[in-house]
């Protein structure tokens, strides 16, 4: 078993806390979307309906009944976009590819979907900026749902098909590839606490689709490196950094130790140790997770891999006991569902995460995101020195924060312009952040801010905006926010200004 020790909160480096900071050289900065959350043209060019499609249809499930139909048509306006990113002095372009428009029905290959990631990667190349691609961010052919999704076995298998489609049209001109954005958002916010699509809400379920995204990403990684052996391999995953709200008290601890286990360790340990912690499966007996564990799973899961893209949105202080009324006003959102990285659901939910049990998240009083997500850069830094000291340095794993970024309510001024202040200091704050866990020892190659735009916040729908571009969604008017210009001259001159 893992021995799990909760760490301190980290004094803030006095050289980098708020003076001029030279990132490393070579330092690659990008910004990131989704697919589904910015491409729009649904039924265009023959694509057909993902499980988020489907979803977005249940009345509740999503905030004012969006949906992804017209995200912010970047299938129309990809040219645009390249250039505002060109503009923006950006190093790289982090998206990713709709399985439902590459293989529409899951099956047969769609060229005229396929085509789109041409035209986008050869507008990325000619403007100078490195196409980092991402097999899936969620958006699994509605028609492989229908087939058991991410709880059948045979989706890995489809899944490692897709990655090699996408390498025979890409490979040629992309270098780095990711299997997985965040497959714990995928396992269970989908399929256990059904506030994400597919919307299912089971214990077993949500387990059953883990192992098999992992086992999907290992698959993914065989074919690709099979076809391109010196191409940049990895994938992504979202980090809870949870703190006892009491380290000395054994309960609290082991509160934190069992969201470690279940949002962290879970995908870490098969992924980079190529096995299962065995805290985490006892946690889970009840639950049927080694039902789906064949012999030799581990070992395609735990395919070396080139790159840990690193997701880091806030961590959360969690106790074995309420916070009492009165303290802080903690613990507003179902348990079960987390805190960080989740959507507050409208539709009533019935089967929390297992980690959920008995673990209650307490406010610390730190300022909060549109999110409701505490702003705490600090947890970066902690989450990359840790990760580089048990799982990528001994393997040689270079990090990439392939996400970071915050929700607020955003102010059009009289002349349109956008003075976001609150994201540039957050940006700002958990780039300092970086940099103090990389001059600690961690690897960490570049910065992706979430997000280039505005987009669809999936069950938030169009009500919380991450962008350092505004998007009107009425005119499709892209606006850049100061935060925008600001990260600009960052990117620009690799360095954090004073
Ligand atoms: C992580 C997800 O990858 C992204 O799709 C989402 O929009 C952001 N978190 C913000 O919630």
């Amino acid at each position: 078993m893992s021995l799990f020790v909760p760490t301190a909160p980290l004094a803030p480096n006095p050289d980098t806390a708020t003076g001029r900071v030279e990132m490393p050289q070579g330092f690659l900065w990008g910004t990131a979307t989704a697919a589904y959350q910015v491409e729009g043209a649904a039924r265009t060019d023959g694509r057909r309906d993902s499980i988020w499609d489907t979803f977005s249809t249940i009345p509740g499930a999503v905030i004012n009944g969006d949906d992804g139909t017209d995200a912010c048509d970047h299938y129309h306006r990809y040219r645009e976009d390249v250039a505002l990113m060109r503009d923006l002095h950006l190093g790289a372009y982090r998206f990713s590819t709709s399985w439902a428009r590459v293989h529409p029905d899951g099956g047969a290959v769609n060229p005229a979907g396929l085509a789109f990631y041409d035209r986008l990667v050869d507008e990325l190349l000619s403007a100078d900026l490195l196409p980092w691609l991402t097999l899936y961010h969620w958006d699994l052919p509605q028609a492989l749902e229908e087939a058991g999704g991410w709880t059948n076995r045979d989706t890995a298998y489809r899944f490692a098909e897709y990655a090699v489609t996408m390498h025979e049209a890409l490979g040629d001109r992309v270098g780095v590839w990711t299997t997985l954005n965040e497959p714990w958002c995928s396992a269970f916010l989908g399929y256990t606490a059904g506030v994400h699509a597919p919307g299912r809400q089971s214990r077993p379920d949500g387990l059953a689709a883990a192992h098999h995204l992992m086992l999907a990403h290992g698959l993914g990684i065989q074919a690709l490196r099979e076809r391109a052996p010196a191409a940049n391999l990895g994938l992504t995953l979202n980090f809870t950094v949870a703190d006892p709200v009491d380290p000395a008290d054994p309960a609290d601890v082991d509160a934190a130790r069992r969201i470690d286990g279940q949002f962290n360790r879970i995908f870490l340990d098969p992924i980079l140790r190529g096995e299962y912690p065995a805290d985490v499966l006892e946690d889970v007996a009840p639950y049927g997770l080694l039902d789906h564990v064949r012999d030799g799973d581990l070992d395609i899961i735990s395919t070396p891999i080139d790159t840990l893209g690193v997701n880091y949105y806030n961590g959360g202080a969690v106790s074995a006991l309420p916070q009492e009324s009165g303290s802080g006003g903690g613990g507003t959102r179902p348990e079960g569902v987390r805190e960080a990285d989740d959507a507050a659901p409208v539709r009533e939910t019935s089967s929390p995460h297992p980690a959920a049990d008995g673990v209650h998240t307490h406010s610390r009083g730190l300022p909060l995101t549109d999110m409701g997500w505490e702003v705490q850069p600090e947890g970066l830094t902690r989450l990359l020195v840790r990760l580089q000291e048990e799982y990528t340095g001994p393997r040689g794993v270079a990090m990439y924060v392939t996400e970071n970024g915050a929700a607020f309510p955003d102010v059009v001024g009289p002349d349109g312009a956008v003075d976001d202040q609150d994201r540039l200091s957050f940006i700002d704050g958990h780039l300092r952040a970086t940099k103090d866990a990389i001059d600690a020892g961690a690897d960490v190659r570049g910065y992706f801010a979430w997000s280039l735009l505005d987009n669809f916040e999936w069950a938030l729908g169009y009500t919380k905006r991450f962008g350092i571009v505004r998007v009107d969604y009425e005119t499709q008017e892209r606006t850049v926010k100061s935060s925008g210009r600001w990260y600009a001259t960052v990117a620009r001159d690799n360095v954090i200004p004073a």
